[in-house]
């Protein structure tokens, strides 16, 4: 029966890769339902360091069967890409399934990412997108003009769908931006090898999951990208085109909330964004760059450096609230050891008033000035640490006071990238 959704509580790279691949141990299925190759989820075992941007971090557990479903959008070459990656490293793909209905992400979704950018920018107002194409990818999907991972195997049904969708994207590329058109042959010839490439791989998931659920085995939920990059939820219009929430995850997997036990979001121990978009509490001073140095917070997927802040309690609350998490997981404690003081933010300042609820309107958002609570650091390392009783008190005051503000109990803590480096405050699994 039971699902288990690990969603981002803030916005993206909180370190759900990891964590997912900790909680795999003991599950049988792990599903992605959301985003594409923007995502880059790490994961470092005894084997190295893995960064995954559309398998489910449950690849490394042999027992476990990896879905990408309806809700996720697909790069078939970069699919493939990671694919052969693993295989190379003898980790099994075998058990690796993509859903008849995700949406595949087209060459002239990647060009059209990077022209609407460059438009936005012209107005100073660019996203800092990841530039995989994912908006556009969505934006088909949403008009109907999409194409699915089943379509890739009807060669003959695929050209017609294909030329009439390409005329209109060309009108689009030329017209509107004076781009040379995309060549419906090319096109056409790179979906059929793909689709001979990922036959192997595709196939209808509801029965996968269906059959799962009725044997009472553990599906974890894998989120991509972070409450606050929610289309609907998130700091719109800086946001990603998917529902990185857990409304998302039913609707991108096609499976009934009434299977989903336990919300899981994970935050890190302080706030980090990459690409534009209002972010209160930035550290744009040595603290910030300490953080992003120590931490190494370069984009998992475009190496950009991600902006560093302090812990946005009134954000985390927020998430925590429209996700109905039922268990907090806080990560990069470590990155904190030996700084003090440590700051929450705790209120934002806004036109004179104190306000303690989250607005997600990007202008509203931009002129709110962080309330900052002060609490003493701590001089030992918790770096490593596997239970509460070793860590220092401060720190352990700290996780109590961010539990309180979100209002949530952290029922595990990270302390390291690796694997094992975590405390296991109470089972995520209540089952
Ligand atoms: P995701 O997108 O949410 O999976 O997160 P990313 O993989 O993009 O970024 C998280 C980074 O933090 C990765 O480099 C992880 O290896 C690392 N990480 C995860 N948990 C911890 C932790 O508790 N401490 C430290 N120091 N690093 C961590
Ligand atoms: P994971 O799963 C952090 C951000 C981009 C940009 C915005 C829109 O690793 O946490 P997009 O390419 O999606 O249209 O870009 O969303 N973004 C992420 N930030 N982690 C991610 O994924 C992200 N995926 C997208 O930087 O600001
Ligand atoms: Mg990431």
């Amino acid at each position: 029966m039971p699902a288990y959704a690990i969603i981002g509580g803030q916005w993206g790279d909180e370190g759900k890769g990891k964590v997912v691949d900790l909680l795999s141990a003991d599950a049988h299925v792990v599903a992605r339902f959301n985003g594409g190759n923007n995502a880059g989820h790490t994961v470092i075992t005894d084997a190295g360091e893995f960064k995954f941007h559309l398998i489910p971090a449950g690849i490394l557990r042999p027992e476990c069967t990896c879905i990408i479903g309806n809700g996720v959008v697909v790069n078939p070459d970069s699919f493939l890409e990671e694919v052969a990656g693993l295989r190379e490293r003898n980790v099994s793909v075998d058990r690796l399934v993509i859903s008849d209905k995700t949406q595949v992400i087209m060459p002239y979704h990647t060009l059209l990412d990077a022209l609407e950018e460059e438009a936005r920018a012209a107005t100073g107002k660019a996203i800092g997108t990841t530039g995989m194409g994912i908006g556009p990818a969505y934006m088909d999907k949403a008009a109907r003009s999409g194409i699915r991972m089943a379509d890739l195997l009807d060669e003959e049904a695929l050209l017609k769908r294909l030329s009439f969708v390409l005329e209109q994207k060309n009108a689009v590329i030329t017209r509107l931006y004076g781009k040379e058109a995309v060549s419906l042959e090319e096109t056409y010839e790179r979906c059929v090898e793909w689709g001979r490439g990922l036959k192997p791989f595709i196939r209808p998931v509801e029965p996968i999951l269906q059959q799962a659920f009725a044997a009472g085995q553990r599906v974890i939920l894998e989120g991509a990208q972070g409450t606050l990059l929610d289309v609907d939820h998130g700091t719109y219009p800086y946001v990603t085109s998917s529902s990185p929430t857990v409304g998302g995850a039913c609707a991108g997997l096609g499976i009934s909330p009434r299977h989903v036990q336990a919300i899981a979001g994970v935050y890190k121990a302080y706030t980090t964004r990459v690409g534009g978009g209002p972010l209160p509490t930035e550290l744009n001073d040595e603290i910030g760059e300490f953080i992003r140095q120590r931490a190494w917070e370069y984009g998992t997927t475009t190496g950009r450096p991600r902006r560093c802040g302090w812990f946005d309690a009134v954000a985390a609350r927020y998430s925590a609230s429209i996700n109905g998490v039922t268990s907090a997981i806080l990560t990069r404690l470590d990155v904190l050891d030996g700084i003090s003081p440590v700051r929450i933010c705790v209120a934002y300042k806004l036109g004179g008033e104190t306000i303690h609820d989250f607005p997600t309107d990007a202008s509203r958002l931009e002129a709110c000035e962080p309330i900052y609570e002060d609490l003493p650091g701590w001089e030992k390392a918790t770096a490593s640490a596997r239970s509460m009783d070793a860590l220092p008190p401060e720190a352990v005051n700290y996780l109590k006071r961010v539990e309180e503000l979100i209002g949530c109990s952290i029922d595990m803590v990270s302390t390291g990238p690796g694997r094992d480096e975590a405390i296991i405050v109470k089972p995520i699994f209540q089952s």
